[in-house]
């Protein structure tokens, strides 16, 4: 079965082709980055906008490129959240209307489920259903969690975030080193050269149950105190703004976030007892992060699935992927779908 995928839920205007579940036969994304890059985030009437104009051609592109027909797409899968709910819009009328032209399936699809199934894409990867039960990082801009994946479709939040999301801190921490949007992939550049131990930012372990959730706190994080940690070091040293010391900075302030990171996924892998890791999400395309993560899971002797480059930050691949293992609402639930900007994991709306 081919399945064309859409994904329109924050800045990344994304449309693929995907055979069987796990054929990529085409994964175009056309990013809005530099059209943001001037606000310092993402502006979500820019987003929407934006997604109107260009979302057409990258379905035709998508199309183009997988050298299919449109005889020979099966179903239309989309992300219906959560995300910008002006922006998930654009893409779930797309697919609407595409579905209802073409008569054939529509599929709606949760951002975050997506995520965690990019990592089924790489050729060679094992299937979904044998790897359950599984632990899962979930790191983007908009999320930071870390779930139990007992079998496709079915999580146990373990952890989360009690405050800002990894790549948030990332974003929020480049600005106040003055560097450009998106802060992570400018950290991660600039960080590479500096000394990771050269500032010893605080690595804030969540101690109190009360902002958990009922969630377990030596397995949540909090990285707001970082950021300010991070403020108030820069009012001291102003000339940290610059080189030579920039690189220490980014470089410390990256360690922060990815051993309170590693450190919680190193806590939920004993506590679970699980043989596979996966981490997903644009975080994942963190160098540091990478090599961390191999590392503990080679110590754990547990195996690590982590997407191909392309697969980490938003695109529709992970979208038709999924859809094309057979998840995802279909039938009249899909057909009355909204957008649905909270859409948490493993929930419907
Ligand atoms: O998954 P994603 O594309 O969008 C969301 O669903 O949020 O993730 C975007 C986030 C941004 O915060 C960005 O700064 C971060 O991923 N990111 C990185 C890197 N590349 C992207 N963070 C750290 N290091 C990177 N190399
Ligand atoms: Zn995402």
């Amino acid at each position: 079965m081919n399945v064309l995928g859409i994904e329109t839920s924050c800045d990344e205007t994304a449309a693929a082709v995907v055979g069987d579940g796990g054929i990529v036969r085409s994964n175009i994304v056309f990013s809005q980055v530099a059209l943001h890059r001037p606000h310092g985030g993402v502006v979500p009437e820019i987003a929407s906008r934006n997604h109107l104009e260009h979302l057409p051609r990258t379905i035709e592109r998508s199309l183009t490129q997988s050298g299919l027909e449109w005889s020979q797409i099966q179903a239309v899968a989309v992300t219906y959240g959560p995300g910008l709910a002006s922006s998930l819009l654009v893409g779930l009328s797309a697919a609407k209307a595409l579905a209802l032209q073409l008569k054939i399936p529509l599929i709606g699809i949760n951002h975050l489920e997506a995520h965690l199934y990019s990592v089924f894409l790489t050729p060679g990867a094992p299937r979904y259903e044998t790897v359950c039960p599984f632990l899962a990082l979930i790191v983007s801009g908009g999320h930071t969690c870390l779930v139990r994946v007992t079998a496709p479709g079915h999580y146990r939040r373990l952890g989360q975030t009690i405050d800002d999301a990894a790549g948030e801190a990332f974003d929020k921490g480049a600005k106040l080193l003055g560097l450009e949007y998106p802060g992570g992939p400018a950290i991660d550049r600039l960080g590479a050269l500096g000394s990771a131990s050269c500032i010893a930012f605080p690595r804030t372990r969540v101690s109190s149950a009360a902002f958990t959730g009922g969630l377990s706190p030596s397995l949540c994080f909090s990285f707001s105190g970082l950021k300010t940690a991070l403020l108030y070091y820069l009012r001291e040293n102003p000339a940290a703004m610059h080189e030579p010391l920039l690189k220490d900075v980014a470089a410390s302030f990256q360690e922060a976030i990815i051993t309170a990171l590693v450190s919680g996924v190193e806590r939920a892998l004993q506590r679970e007892r699980v043989q596979t890791l996966v981490a997903a999400g644009g975080v994942v395309l963190n160098s540091r992060l990478r090599v961390k993560l191999l590392e503990l899971a080679a110590g754990l002797e547990v195996r690590i699935l982590l997407p191909a480059r392309e697969h980490c930050a938003d695109n529709a691949a992970m979208v038709a992927g999924l859809a094309g293992n057979g998840q995802g609402l279909t039938g009249e639930e899909a057909w009355a779908l909204d957008a649905s900007p909270n859409l948490e994991l493993g929930a419907t709306n």
